[in-house]
Formats: C-alpha cells, sequence, structure tokens
C-alpha cells in the first residue's frame, strides 16, 4: 500500500491519463461520480482490490461495486434477466446499481464481490468517471472514497481529508451532483436493497409494481446500522438547537446551515454529506431538521439514521 500523500489530478486529458496509467498499475485512484466520489482500483487485479479494503479499512466481507462504461460492457461481468435489463436501459447511465449473478468467465477477483456469486454493476453518468472509464478500458471497482463507516465524500477535499495518505491519486471534478449512494437492485423479483440517488417510486413506475424488501441474506456496510457517522453525536427530527447544538435545516428556518431552504429534496441530497462534512470540523454535536418521508427523502433519512445511530 501506498503511504505518500495523493496527487490531485486535474479535469483535462492529462489527468484523467496519468489516473488510467495509475488504474492499469495497480494504484488506487479516486474519481467523482455523479452520486459521491468513489475508491477505484482495476477489479481484475486481487492485490489492487485489496488495497482498496486496507484504504478504508473495509471488513472484508463487504462486496464493491464494479463500474464500467456501457451495459455491454456490464454484460461481459454479470448476467442481466430481462427485468434486470429494462431497469439498465432506462436508468444507466445514472445512480442505479445492480446486483446480477456473476457471468461465466467474467475475470474479476473474488475479492470485488467478497466471494458471493452475485456483483453490483453500474454505469456512471458523470463524464469524467466515463472518461476515466473509456481511457482506463476496463471494470473499475470503487466503493465510496471515505474511511468504513463515515461521512461519504462528495467532493475532491473531502476524500483527501480522509484518504490522502493511504491512496495514489485523486481526480478532481468539483462537487458531485446527486450526492448520496446509488440505489441498489438486485433479486428475484427485484428488491430494494438500498435507497440511493434514483426514486424508489421512479423504478416502481417503471416495473410496474412495488420493489421487494431486502432478504435475509445480504450483509452491506452501507446496511449497518451505525454508517455515515461524523465524529459528533446527531440528533434527529430536531425544530431547534438545544445544549451547543448545531442545527442543520431543511426548509425555511433560522438554522447553522439548511440542506435546502426552498425544501427541495434534490437539493437537501446533494448538500447532505458536504454539509455533515462542515458541520463535523466544528466539534459540536449536531441536530437535524424533520426531512419528508418521500422520494429522495427516504435515502436521506436512511444516511440520517444511520449516522445517529449508538456507535
Ligand atoms: O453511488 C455509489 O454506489 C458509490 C459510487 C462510488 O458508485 N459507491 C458506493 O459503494 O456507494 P459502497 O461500497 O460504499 O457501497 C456499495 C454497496 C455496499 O452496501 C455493498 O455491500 C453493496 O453495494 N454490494 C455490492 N455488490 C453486492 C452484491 N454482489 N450483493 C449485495 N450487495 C452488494
Ligand atoms: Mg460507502
Amino acid at each position: 500500500m501506498t503511504q505518500h500523500k495523493a496527487q490531485r489530478l486535474s479535469d483535462t486529458s492529462a489527468g484523467i491519463d496519468t489516473a488510467a496509467r495509475v488504474l492499469a498499475d495497480g494504484g488506487l485512484v479516486a474519481f467523482p461520480t455523479e452520486t459521491v466520489y468513489g475508491l477505484g482500483a482495476d477489479a481484475r487485479n486481487g492485490r489492487a482490490v485489496a488495497d482498496v479494503f486496507a484504504a478504508k479499512g473495509r471488513p472484508g466481507f463487504n462486496p464493491l461495486i464494479v463500474h464500467v462504461d456501457s451495459l455491454s460492457a456490464a454484460q461481459k461481468y454479470g448476467t442481466f434477466s430481462d427485468q434486470m435489463l429494462q431497469l439498465a436501459q432506462a436508468f444507466w447511465p445514472g445512480p442505479l446499481t445492480l446486483v446480477v449473478p456473476l457471468a461465466p468467465g467474467h475475470g474479476l477477483s473474488p475479492l470485488v464481490t467478497a466471494g458471493l456469486n452475485s456483483v453490483g454493476l453500474r454505469v456512471p453518468t458523470h463524464p469524467l468517471a466515463q472518461h476515466l472509464l473509456a481511457a482506463f478500458d476496463g471494470p473499475i471497482a470503487a466503493p465510496s472514497a471515505n474511511p468504513s463507516g463515515r461521512i461519504s465524500p462528495t467532493t475532491a477535499d473531502h476524500v483527501l481529508a480522509g484518504l490522502g495518505d493511504k491512496i495514489d491519486a485523486v481526480l478532481d471534478g468539483g462537487a458531485c451532483t446527486v450526492g448520496l449512494e446509488s440505489t441498489i437492485v438486485g433479486g428475484t423479483p427485484p428488491a430494494l436493497l438500498r435507497h440511493g440517488g434514483i426514486a424508489r417510486e421512479g423504478i416502481e413506475a417503471l416495473i410496474a409494481g412495488p420493489l421487494a424488501a431486502a432478504g435475509k441474506g445480504i450483509s452491506a456496510p452501507g446496511q449497518l446500522p451505525s454508517h455515515y457517522a461524523p465524529q459528533a453525536r446527531v440528533r434527529l427530527n430536531a425544530t431547534r438547537a438545544q445544549d451547543g447544538e448545531l442545527l442543520l435545516g431543511f426548509g425555511a428556518m433560522d438554522c447553522d446551515l439548511n440542506l435546502s431552504p426552498a425544501g427541495d429534496l434534490k437539493e437537501a441530497a446533494a448538500n447532505l454529506f458536504d454539509h455533515l462534512h462542515r458541520l463535523d470540523a466544528q466539534a459540536k454535536p449536531i441536530a437535524v431538521a424533520p426531512i419528508p418521508e418521500q422520494g429522495l427523502g427516504r435515502a436521506i433519512n436512511d444516511r440520517l439514521k444511520r449516522a445517529a445511530a449508538p456507535r
């Protein structure tokens, strides 16, 4: 594992080529996607993937998402049912991860899938992620680029603050626009494994029925009770700050930082992790205003609940 300080690479063809070369050499490169920054490694290189787990301090039994540049590339690694194909065609590129059975001859490191016979696949829409995938010309395994259990990164600065001494480089593409990790769907019939950047309502409209509930078999870090956690204590459904708390607001109200003064859930999602990082830097307990449990609000509340859970 590298121990030097990570290089910040610019959003230029030189930056992208350097990032692709580091990946090909088995190094770790963080890169922006529309959801959050990912910590990328060549998904076929077991040693590089092991370095990802070590850098994050992530339990080895939790599988990583494999990023590819197209549905046809995804089909080299996973076998898609008609319903999964329909979802891929509707939502890719975009913030949806599909968990499908591994394809024969996939060539991925077994560490990526944590020994499961399924793989999580995603085609990101962020142009810089697309350019990196094209330049690297292979599958990139990438969990969110944060130390395991902590707040996810939506800027290159967040990445450097959390992992700067453990990775080779970060490709700087500014702030992520969606701000929440991808929605994860898997299984037959399709089940919702994680709320995320695509609201459940949109997926259910497409498949013309409700998504099944997640089964018991899948253990995932995003599903652990304490995750996305700031250093400070977090209190939910607060209408005002008390005892030296900082208030993270939503909608028109008096507060220290506001996720969306207009009460817009999309804006709130994009601001969520950045605002948590900023309040956390002040080392005071954080109170959070109620967020409506609908659309992207479900994913926001899911992250907030885990941020507030006992550690
Ligand atoms: O938006 C995102 O999904 C971001 C960006 C970088 O793409 N990535 C991300 O990765 O959030 P991570 O590692 O923080 O979360 C991946 C989730 C985990 O909960 C993992 O357990 C689940 O995906 N996952 C991956 N492969 C799986 C599989 N075969 N079966 C079940 N869950 C899987
Ligand atoms: Mg994560």
